[in-house]
């Protein structure tokens, strides 16, 4: 064995160079190739997102114009893809329909499969397009209702609300969940970007690289904490119930979901946003139960964390999966949502990787026995 550093769970280790997110955890800024969330969620959309993630830079008007042209009318899936959906288990994981039918998606391409910096992917982008279909396709058939076709007339952010429910929703609603999608398509190297690093980086296809993502993605420590929150919410039940169950759940050394990040050490930029949403939700649907419940948990956590000297401080998760609540999305989608929006990234992340490629292939710290002399199994 080399003498090479070790660190457990790569933590704190450089592992690769990227140009696409800056996460300042210091100072509580996170950027997308240069450019600051708040300003990408104040003045873009998704889609002018995504095509600044895989491009490198903004885009003109009619790029952008091309582009969403382009973009919207992949959405469409085959009927193939529709029939697997519908044959999924009623209590299968959607996290794990997911993953499969982004492999599967590779058969049903027009374009040959290029492995190359220059991927088709980038043009046909259909895994990105193609993942939000396929989330309202498996919700609408697990409640018993008929595939809604997307429309080429919406943003990203509407066209989903759209399929899932079959009909239009409202444009507040739209917007916010569009806003929702630019806070979670990418940040920097987490678990399920690297995965989908080290896949391309055997020169592999996209689709091994997303279905892989989505793999990592699954995983409790990873995607899910929203869910989690929400179950929290629920044990809360009520907000005079606040420091009452905070005060047991500290004491039984429980981690209060939504708070604390490997990364940030103030509250998580892309919180503040989502708090916004919140309380405007909750204010236009006259529903503000979880979002009191949320300011008095924040407050309380906080003043025990500041005489204990912690920084820790609400992440995304903390307010998201109220938001998504409030727009009526099931909690069981909202895994698969985080997909859906950080698909972007990973395809961005994918496409740098093979311009530089090198194949990742670290060393292993082999703590095993000395070698043994083999025993035949009548003398053991
Ligand atoms: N609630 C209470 N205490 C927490 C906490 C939380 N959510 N997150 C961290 N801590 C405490 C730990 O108990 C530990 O305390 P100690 O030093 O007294 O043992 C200290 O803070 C450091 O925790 P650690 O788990 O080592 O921090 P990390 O940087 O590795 O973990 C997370 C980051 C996100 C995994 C962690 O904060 C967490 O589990 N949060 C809840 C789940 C969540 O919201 N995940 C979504 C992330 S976007």
């Amino acid at each position: 064995m080399s003498e090479a550093a070790y660190s457990k769970g790569l933590e704190g280790v450089i592992a690769g160079e990227s140009a696409i997110g800056l996460v300042d955890g210091i100072n509580g800024k996170l950027y997308y190739r240069g450019y600051n969330i708040d300003d990408l969620v104040a003045y873009s959309t998704y889609e002018e997102t995504v095509y600044l993630l895989l491009f490198e830079q903004l885009p003109t008007a009619s790029e952008l114009a091309e582009f969403t042209v382009n973009f919207r009318s992949g959405r469409h899936i085959a009927t193939p893809i529709q029939d697997m959906i519908r044959d999924f288990p009623q209590a299968g994981d959607p996290m794990e329909l997911l993953q499969s039918v982004m492999s599967y998606l590779s058969g049903y391409v027009a374009h040959k499969i290029k492995h190359s910096a220059t991927c088709n992917c980038r043009q046909t982008l259909h895994q990105v397009a193609q993942m939000a279909t396929v989330i309202a396709t498996y919700q609408r058939f697990k409640e018993g209702k008929p595939y809604v076709a997307p429309r080429e007339d919406l943003s990203h952010g509407a066209n989903f609300l759209y399929m899932l429910r079959g009909k239009e929703p409202l444009p507040y609603e739209a917007d916010i969940l569009d806003k929702c999608l630019i806070l979670h398509a990418e940040h920097g190297f987490n678990t399920s970007t690297f995965t989908a690093r080290v896949v391309a980086s055997s020169l592999s296809t996209c689709y091994s690289g997303i279905s892989a993502a989505i793999g990592a993605l699954r995983g409790p420590l990873h995607g899910g904490a929203n869910e989690q929150v929400m179950d929290m919410l629920a044990e809360i039940g009520t907000v005079y119930n606040v420091d009452t169950w905070l005060d047991k759940a500290l004491l039984e050394k429980k981690k209060i979901m939504g708070m604390g990040h490997r990364e940030y050490r103030v509250k998580d930029p892309r919180s503040f946003v989502m708090e916004t949403f919140l309380r405007d939700l909750s204010d236009k649907k006259g529903d503000s139960k979880n979002l009191s419940i949320l300011t008095k948990l924040e407050k309380s956590f906080r003043a025990r964390m500041d005489q204990k000297g912690k920084p820790l401080y609400p992440n995304v998760d903390y307010f998201s999966g109220s938001v998504y609540a409030l727009l009526g999305i099931p909690q069981q989608l909202f895994s698969p949502m985080f997909a859906m929006a950080r698909c972007a990234g990973w395809l961005a992340h994918i496409l740098e990787q093979r311009k530089d490629n090198r194949l990742f292939r670290p060393e292993c710290g082999y703590i095993g026995p000395a070698p043994l002399e083999f025993v035949p199994i009548d003398k053991r």
